[in-house]
């Protein structure tokens, strides 16, 4: 059988509200035309962000009746504990109420001002939690990766050359950690070899530096490994995650993506001295070391949520289904970015919209185009998200990939959601020289994308 179906049946639904097309063009407006704006209830299939808007299973919500409630040494936290190491195998568990707060709390323990954090591609908060104390993030993704149409299979690979140079002229003493992200978000979902994690470790330990991953989709790259890396094929998604863990001196989590978490992060580390400084930060801001900012129904429905997820039908339906997206689309002649990501298809907003300069936001005039045709929620990761005003005042500096993300919730919409969603967006690509620009009406300085608002460039 070529067919491959969603590997579970469906017990509990939620309706979602139709909405028609001038409705649509209403709320967008009102909203600003920024689809962030938006009330949920207004979206017919919301692509924001496949990040704690995953279906827990049976299994996890029978766990969430189960969850010991103890402020200490609940019941739940040993589940977690026992089910987080069986994966990753660090020494120490430490739970987080989710990713942002596992790095700020790294960050503050380990790493200080002047400090150089090397990695394939920070994701967004990764890079402000370590920018906050007056360190660099810095970027060493391979080459491959900045070409959109290039089919590397593992553009997510760290440049470990150019790691190995990092490392040599910041000095030893100023790289706290090396932190590799799996798959690599930023930079469009994309897998890391098995092979460029053993040679990441092996420029690690030639320096004596920690080797951590960002490990929110851990899973999807383990499967990833398991069909594109020479002598997987025959090992199970638990087999190669373990390997790839081993490669690891600790992980930091969100746990909102491959642990079907509506919320929850991890810290899980080796170092005795890292562990006992971040407990120290935890009980400041998140709670005690047991709990860490999450009820113990949440932990109970993580530790079952990180095991399911390795779930080797689960994971050939979860990579068939987000390819089945891209492929349709680039049939169509859609660009978008190559190979197809584990958890999104991202559409070139520059390609897609030819008749929009940068000025007029191709990716996000794409994005509320496509609120407004066919009601999809999507995020703009370009212009918008990442355009600065340039520092000689004369213009703007815009990032090299305007991109919109169709990210895709774990267990969620059914292969006719995304029938849907292909349809109209093919729809959309066919009158793609009606799509309007748009022009910033309030730009916020930090973290634009969130607030802004905007309105449209008249003709
Ligand atoms: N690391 C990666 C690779 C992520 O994708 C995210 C979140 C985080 C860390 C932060 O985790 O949201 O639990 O605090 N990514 C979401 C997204 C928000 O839409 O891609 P968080």
């Amino acid at each position: 059988m070529k067919t491959i179906i969603e590997p579970f049946r469906i017990k509990v639904v939620e309706p979602i509200r139709m909405t028609t097309p001038e409705q649509r063009r209403g709320l967008i407006s009102e909203a600003g035309y920024n689809p962030f704006r938006l009330r949920a209830e207004h979206v017919l299939i919301d692509l924001l962000t496949d990040s704690g808007t995953g279906a827990m299973s049976a299994a996890q919500w029978a766990g969430i009746i189960e969850g010991d409630e103890s402020y200490a040494g609940a019941r739940s936290f040993f589940h977690f504990e026992k089910a987080v190491q069986d994966i990753f195998g660090h020494r120490h568990v430490i739970p987080t109420h989710q990713g942002r707060a596992s790095e700020r709390l790294l960050c503050a323990a380990v790493v200080k001002a002047g400090d150089v954090v090397p990695g394939n591609t920070h994701f967004d908060t990764t890079r402000a939690n370590i920018e906050a104390t007056g360190a660099e993030a810095r970027d060493l993704v391979i080459a491959e990766a900045r070409d959109p149409e290039n089919e590397h299979p593992f553009k997510g690979n760290i440049d470990v050359e150019r790691l190995d140079e990092t490392i040599r002229s910041v000095g030893r003493e100023r790289v706290p950690f090396v932190l590799v992200t799996v798959t690599n978000n930023s930079g469009g979902g994309q897998p890391v070899s098995m092979a460029n994690l053993r040679a990441a470790r092996a420029v690690c330990d030639r320096w004596g530096v920690p080797l951590l991953l960002d490990c929110a989709r851990f899973a999807e790259n383990a499967y990833f490994i398991k069909l594109r890396e020479a002598g997987f094929a025959g090992h199970t998604p638990l087999a190669i995650a373990r390997e790839m863990f081993s490669c690891s001196d600790g992980a930091l989590m969100s746990m909102k993506k491959d642990a079907f978490g509506n919320i929850g992060g991890v810290i899980s580390i080796n170092s005795d001295g890292w562990a006992e400084k971040v407990r120290t930060h935890l009980i400041l801001t998140e709670g005690f070391p047991t709990y860490g900012g999450l009820a113990g129904r949440d932990l109970e429905a993580l530790s079952i949520g990180i095991r399911e997820i390795l779930d080797e039908d689960y994971l050939r339906y979860r990579i068939a289904s987000t390819g089945y997206v891209g492929k349709h689309l680039s049939d169509a002649g859609v660009p978008l970015l190559k190979p197809f990501g584990g958890h999104a298809i991202y559409l070139d907003g520059r390609r897609f919209c030819r008749h929009l300069p940068d000025e007029q936001l191709p990716g996000w005039s794409l994005s509320v185009a496509l609120y407004e045709h066919v009601g999809v929620r999507a995020c703009e990761i370009g212009n918008v998200m990442f355009g600065r005003p340039s520092k000689d005042g004369s213009g703007w500096d815009w990032p090299r990939l305007d991109l919109v993300r169709l990210a895709i919730p774990r267990r969620v919409y059914t292969q006719s959601h995304m029938d849907y969603v292909v349809e109209g967006i093919i729809e959309l690509f066919g009158v793609r020289e009606t799509i309007r620009g748009l022009r910033f009406v309030h730009r916020p300085a930090v973290l634009p994308h969130f607030t802004a608002t905007f309105a449209p460039v008249e003709a």
